[in-house]
């Protein structure tokens, strides 16, 4: 197992570019199995989860070939004949329970493990589930498996109690092909909703308004093998930015849409950061006396959970008394004892965490608890005192290409050593 050390203290500068979105990559991955077609992702990002939704793929006979050296990545499903995925592979990722609805949609049945994934919450698949049903999948769940299977999937209208990212990209994928208008109500409006639709509408299927929070779904047919290159991960662009706020610094980061990063520039802006966008580029300044802020994440376009904790590292080093309240997932204050170990000041009281601002953090042996909190751990270790050893490094390999290089690349001492 690998370990990431940092030497904290350093200025950053210089350029680095982000990568294409992870929470892109996955769904449009498992939508890809939907026609039987080659399909080609361009500039994929080569990530633990990439590998391990395709390692949960090849298991039903898909061939997958992954160009690490192109970011290319070439699927071809046209030999699918098992209805079952049971793997350790599936409860290791909570995105590989995407390939549900592609399967139902193409084949009538599925049966596949329940899932896993990160440790933030109970994370339930009730809304998916509900999906299924109410397009006419009959659906049960025993002896850790969930299977579903339909004759013909018939187009409903249905309400999600919460606007569920997975469950929204889920029911899109396997209402594609339903007889009839499907319309999911209460829909997450997350950017990579409207990128996995915009896949699916190049493989012939006709969804309209994913994005908002009302989609229709009309179904087609049949589906065809198509050629995409996905959205930029405008979770890594704001770990990015917040790592220029940590240590002061101004950096340039390439590879930006400035429309699904407003919440995230709206807090750093708030908190005293100078943000100037220049297309797809941003030039981010933290060379600043930073002010305390508070955050309460919500559904999109509202703050990203999976932006928490990264910002919560900052907050620590900024003087004054900040408030997060964490309204997505119950268990994603994780961080928080970790962080204390490096000198921070944070309590946590229920869904939120009070903030003091402390001088200096202080490097310590911390673990990376889950994905965010890793990178959030790595972000403190640029601004502490003396060296961070972040341990269980796999977490954050799951979502960030070269966290280490990249930073490195800005002028960062760090490096990745086995534990
Ligand atoms: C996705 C993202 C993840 C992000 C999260 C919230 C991917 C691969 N992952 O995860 O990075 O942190 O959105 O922005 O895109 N819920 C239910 N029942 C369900 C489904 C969800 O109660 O059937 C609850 C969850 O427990 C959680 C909340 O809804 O409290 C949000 O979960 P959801 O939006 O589904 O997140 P994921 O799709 O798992």
């Amino acid at each position: 197992m690998d370990k990431i050390i940092v030497r904290g203290g350093k200025r950053l500068e210089g350029e680095v570019n982000i990568s294409t979105a992870k929470n892109s990559v996955l769904p449009i991955i498992a939508a890809s199995i939907l026609s039987g077609d080659k399909c080609i992702i361009e500039s994929a990002p080569m990530l633990e989860d990439v590998f391990v939704i395709s390692d949960v793929l090849r298991t039903i006979s898909t061939e997958i070939d992954i160009d690490s050296k192109t970011n290319r990545i070439l699927i071809d499903s046209s030999n699918i004949k098992d209805c079952e995925a049971s793997s350790e592979l599936v409860k290791k990722m909570r995105a590989s329970f995407l390939i549900m609805g592609a399967m139902i949609s193409r084949f009538g049945k599925f049966r596949l493990s329940l899932p896993g994934g990160c440790n933030i919450g109970t994370r339930p698949i009730d809304l998916h589930l509900k999906g299924f049903s109410a397009l006419g999948a009959e659906v049960s769940v025993g002896h850790g498996y969930v299977e579903a299977q339909a004759k013909k999937l018939i187009g409903n209208k249905i309400y999600l109690d919460f606007p569920s990212v997975g469950a929204t990209e889920n029911i899109m994928m396997a209402a594609v092909m339903a007889e009839g208008e499907t319309t999911i109500e209460n829909a997450a409006e997350e950017p990579e909703i409207e990128d996995l639709a915009k896949f699916l509408n190049s493989m012939g299927a006709n969804i309209i308004g994913a994005g908002s929070g009302t989609i229709h779904i009309i179904g087609v047919k049949n589906l065809k093998g198509t050629t995409h290159k996905p959205i930029y991960d405008r979770i890594e662009a704001g770990t990015f930015m917040t790592a220029a706020a940590i240590t002061r610094s101004k950096i340039k980061i390439n590879g930006i849409d400035e429309r699904h990063l407003k919440p995230v520039i709206a807090k750093l802006t708030e908190a005293g950061v100078n943000i100037k966008i220049e297309g797809n580029s941003m030039v981010i300044d933290g060379d600043r006396d930073l002010k305390p802020i508070d955050i309460k994440t919500m559904p999109y376009p509202g703050f990203p959970t999976d932006m928490q904790s990264q910002l919560s590292g900052l907050l620590c080093t900024v003087h004054g008394t900040s408030i997060i309240t964490e309204t997505i997932f119950e268990n994603r204050f994780m961080h928080a004892s970790e962080m204390k170990r490096m000198g921070a000041n944070i309590k946590i009281d229920g869904r939120s965490a009070v903030i003091e601002g402390v001088d200096r953090l202080t490097g310590a042996e911390v673990r990376a608890t889950d994905l965010r909190a890793g990178a959030a751990l790595v972000l403190c270790g640029l601004a502490a005192e003396g060296e961070t050893e972040v341990t269980d490094i796999y977490h954050v390999d799951r979502g960030y290409v070269n966290i280490e290089k990249k930073l490195k690349g800005l002028g960062a001492d760090i490096e990745r050593a086995k534990m």
